[in-house]
């Protein structure tokens, strides 16, 4: 005789083991990681979403305004739902991830320094406006949303180790004029570009490896990045009309710089690192090529009559495309 479950505690059996990566082992295996690792990624870069946080960039520069997160309940996240990893590792990613969030005030300007010139819109979604001392006039659409993650991944920090994060601050290199401000933004945006895929990256995975409310409180940075990610990709598609799929090598080098960041600078980081630094540094490559695989598909659908559409006749249509 078969017994059949009553209806609400399957539906509660059910809801415990899938979440927003799909089917969720308590200790998923590296095929059952990835198998996470590409559901997220249909979930948050389909080709569409993709096009519509390029869409939603025109508009910015009209009526500028940030993308608003879905609430967090912050209380709730605890290291039962970090999934296969150490919870201690987990943490420790996630302090490396916040330290390369800031300082957003010194990167911000240092992007309209490079944007003003060239491009004087996008100077201003990025880093606002400055009163004659440097104060800030107005804040810049990118460096407000950036502004919320430090803190969200703070946050999330205290929560997992019952710690405060201490945290060291990021230099950052500056504007460097060269006199050829097209030149100039062509190297810049790359650079954002780079850092935008890498972050988005490091929350996919972060995001595979997590449940339930922390899974969720990362899931809107994640979106953050994505969102800046179409645009700037959008942007230098627009401006600089060729490939940079070249340019883009070697930067697979940024996420396993990410785990090894607080190496020897926290307690037992030696022996975490050691067991598991590999499938780790191997898991985060493949969420980096699975978002660069996207972003390819996507970039076939950017047609120039469609980018004409949003920003206008590019800058550099006729010119020698000399941009190397
Ligand atoms: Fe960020
Ligand atoms: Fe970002």
């Amino acid at each position: 005789m078969t017994v059949l479950l009553p209806s609400r505690s399957y539906s509660k059996v059910a809801a415990a083991t899938f979440d927003l990566a799909g089917y969720c082992p308590k200790n998923p295996s590296y095929l059952q990681t990835r198998a996470r690792v590409n559901r997220l990624i249909d979930r948050y870069l389909t080709i569409s979403l993709l096009s519509d946080r390029l869409t939603d960039l025109p508009s910015q520069f009209t009526t500028p305004h940030t993308r608003p997160w879905e609430p967090i309940n912050w209380k709730g996240i605890n290291p039962d739902q970090v999934i296969g990893i150490d919870p201690a590792l987990f943490a420790l990613i996630i302090a490396g991830a916040t330290e390369i969030e800031a300082p957003i005030r010194a990167y911000s300007q240092e992007s309209w320094d490079y944007l003003e010139a060239a491009h004087p819109q996008m100077a201003f979604f990025m880093g606002g406006a400055c009163n004659g001392d440097g104060s800030i006039k107005t804040m810049g659409v990118w460096e407000k949303e950036e502004r919320q993650h430090a803190p969200a991944l703070r946050k999330i920090y205290q929560q997992l180790t019952g710690e405060k994060l201490q945290l060291k601050l990021n230099s950052v290199t500056g504007y460097q004029p060269n006199g050829d401000p097209w030149n100039a933004v062509y190297h810049h945006t790359l650079l954002r570009i780079t850092t935008e895929w890498s972050a988005a990256a490091v929350y996919l995975w972060l995001m595979a490896h997590s449940t339930g409310d922390l899974q969720q409180a990362i899931a809107q940075p994640l979106q953050d990045e994505v969102n800046h990610l179409a645009k700037f990709w959008g942007f230098n598609r627009w401006a600089f009309a060729e490939p940079f799929f070249t340019q883009m090598k070697g930067s697979t080098h940024n996420l396993v710089d990410l785990l090894k960041h607080h190496q020897g600078e926290r307690t037992h980081s030696d022996d975490l690192m050691g067991t598991d630094h590999l499938n780790h540094a191997i898991e985060l490559t493949f969420t980096l090529m699975r978002v660069m695989v996207r972003l390819r598909a996507w970039n076939k659908e950017l047609s120039p009559s469609f980018l004409t559409y949003l920003f206008g006749i590019s800058p550099m249509s006729g010119a020698s495309q000399d941009v190397a």
